[in-house]
């Protein structure tokens, strides 16, 4: 099969990956810019600090990762739901989670060149990095990070609402509708993916602190006496989802946040943090939030949040762990952690899993002027695309540099048809070259999806 031969041409020849930190940021923004993976937001106009526009190959890379969270912590497990809740929620729910109260970020303001800076981000708190001044900054204040609206016409107090700063509460607050409608036992997860916004003070480091990015969330109803096994349950979860995701061992490191580093609601947070060129920096978090949000929500909105066991035994208040990941922040983990600068062969390769490739293979027909070998090569194309999707056609430069392009986009495999795949004893058989190794074999093209198929 072609994968077990690729792993151990793999093995055999590539030299030894460079880990995400040793990477320079500018080359992977570069390359992401270069070749339609993520540009600035807004671009054209000059851009807005903070937001990011997903290319082409952008979407379908991180459409794939989401996927694959679909994959791994809903559709392949019993004992989890999915939800998609609406953005703009009632601004009752911000209350009851207390981010109007205390979803805040030290702001400082330079008196001098009036440079406003998140004040636990300074390298040197009493200097300011724009102008230089050293006693600047007054006191820092709460600066609340949600971006408020209004829902309608009239702009009023009545009429205020929020871009969510998280998915979670879109999951608390369906936590009866869940229970009301699928009955499930206890634990149980329910899941959402979708856009957060939070009005940054400093956006910095490409995508890693943006204003408007995407969350994967899990909120895991437990008994109260259970969390702790629980907890150590979506530990190894967490581990298994890095190393899916291709990351580097020993690129991840968990920390125990210390009581008073944790969010309001936790009683227990390790926060996964992974080497990026930028240094070591969280991915993801898993917090143990005890019944902080069921219990306000049912103060609040006066409803029973209690949930009660199929064998009569006592109801009670659900206790929570959160597994929280951040789409973009895997994005580029992800991407730092398979570009590679092949030396050797002098080129540069995304070493992506076969699974997050946003092309899974490309196909050439070797001229472009012969009509016969155009639509061999067009033959296999389609027949391609339709069981594999993301399939490219190139008929344009020359081989060498389409080969490099492929590589820089992370495409597994380059299918090119020539003048042997029309006649004689090499009759439907084509080139397949792989990206990783270079290494190129020649397949029966009968066999090409099944080839590529086990590569999954
Ligand atoms: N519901 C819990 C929660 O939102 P969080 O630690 O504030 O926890 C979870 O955020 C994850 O969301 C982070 O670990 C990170 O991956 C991602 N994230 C948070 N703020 C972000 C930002 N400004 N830009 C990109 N990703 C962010």
């Amino acid at each position: 099969m072609m994968r077990c031969m690729n792993e151990q041409e793999n093995e055999a020849k590539t030299p030894e990956v460079k880990m995400a930190h040793e990477v320079k940021l500018e080359d992977i923004v570069s390359l992401c810019k270069r070749r339609g993976f993520i540009f600035q937001g807004s671009d054209v106009y000059g851009g807005l600090a903070g937001t990011w526009d997903y290319g082409p190959l952008g979407v379908e890379l991180k459409r794939n990762i989401m996927a694959l969270w679909w994959k791994m912590f809903v559709s392949d497990r019993d004992d989890m739901y999915g939800v998609d809740a609406a953005i703009l929620m009632n601004q009752k729910v911000w209350q009851a989670s207390g981010h109007v109260d205390t979803f805040t970020d030290p702001l400082v303001e330079c008196s001098n060149c009036k440079g406003r800076f998140r004040a636990d981000k300074l390298d040197d708190p009493d200097r300011c990095p724009t102008c230089g001044q050293k006693g600047t900054f007054g006191e820092a204040r709460a600066f609340n990070m949600m971006f408020k609206t209004n829902v309608g016409p009239v702009e009023n107090d009545a009429s205020v609402s929020y871009l969510r700063p998280e998915t979670a509460q879109g999951i608390f607050t369906n936590f009866k509708n869940v229970v009301d409608t699928i009955y499930p036992d206890v634990p149980f997860g329910v899941a959402q993916q979708g856009k957060a916004f939070r009005n940054e003070i400093s956006p910095r480091d490409f995508v890693f602190r943006s204003r408007e990015f995407e969350q994967m969330e899990i909120e895991y109803f437990v008994h109260p006496d259970k969390w702790e096994e629980r907890f150590e349950h979506w530990v190894e979860q967490c581990k298994n989802w890095f190393t899916a995701l291709g990351l580097p061992e020993g690129s991840v490191h968990e920390l125990e946040v210390p009581e008073n580093d944790r969010a309001h609601y936790s009683k227990r947070t390790i926060d996964f943090e992974f080497d990026y060129p930028i240094g070591r920096e969280e991915l993801m978090g898993l917090a143990y939030r005890g019944d902080f949000d069921l219990g306000n929500i049912q103060r609040l909105s006066g409803k029973s949040m209690e949930y009660r066991p199929k064998d009569g035994s006592a109801s009670y208040v659900p206790h929570v762990i959160e597994p929280s990941f951040g789409v973009e922040r895997a994005v580029m983990a992800v991407l730092c952690s398979s570009y590679w600068h092949d030396s050797e062969n002098d080129r540069v390769v995304l070493r992506l899993p076969y699974e997050l490739a946003p092309v899974k293979v490309a196909v050439c027909p070797l001229a472009k002027n012969n009509p016969e070998l155009v639509a061999k090569a067009r033959e296999i194309y389609t027949k391609l695309k339709k069981e594999i999707g993301v399939v490219l056609w190139i008929d344009s430069g020359n081989i060498g540099k389409n080969y490099r392009k492929m590589d820089e986009i992370g495409v597994p495999y380059v299918v090119t048809v020539d003048f042997d795949t029309l006649w004689g004893d090499t009759k439907d058989t084509v080139t397949v070259r792989s990206r990783d190794t270079t290494e190129q074999q020649r397949h029966n093209v009968m066999n090409l999806l099944a080839l590529l198929g086990s590569a999954k």
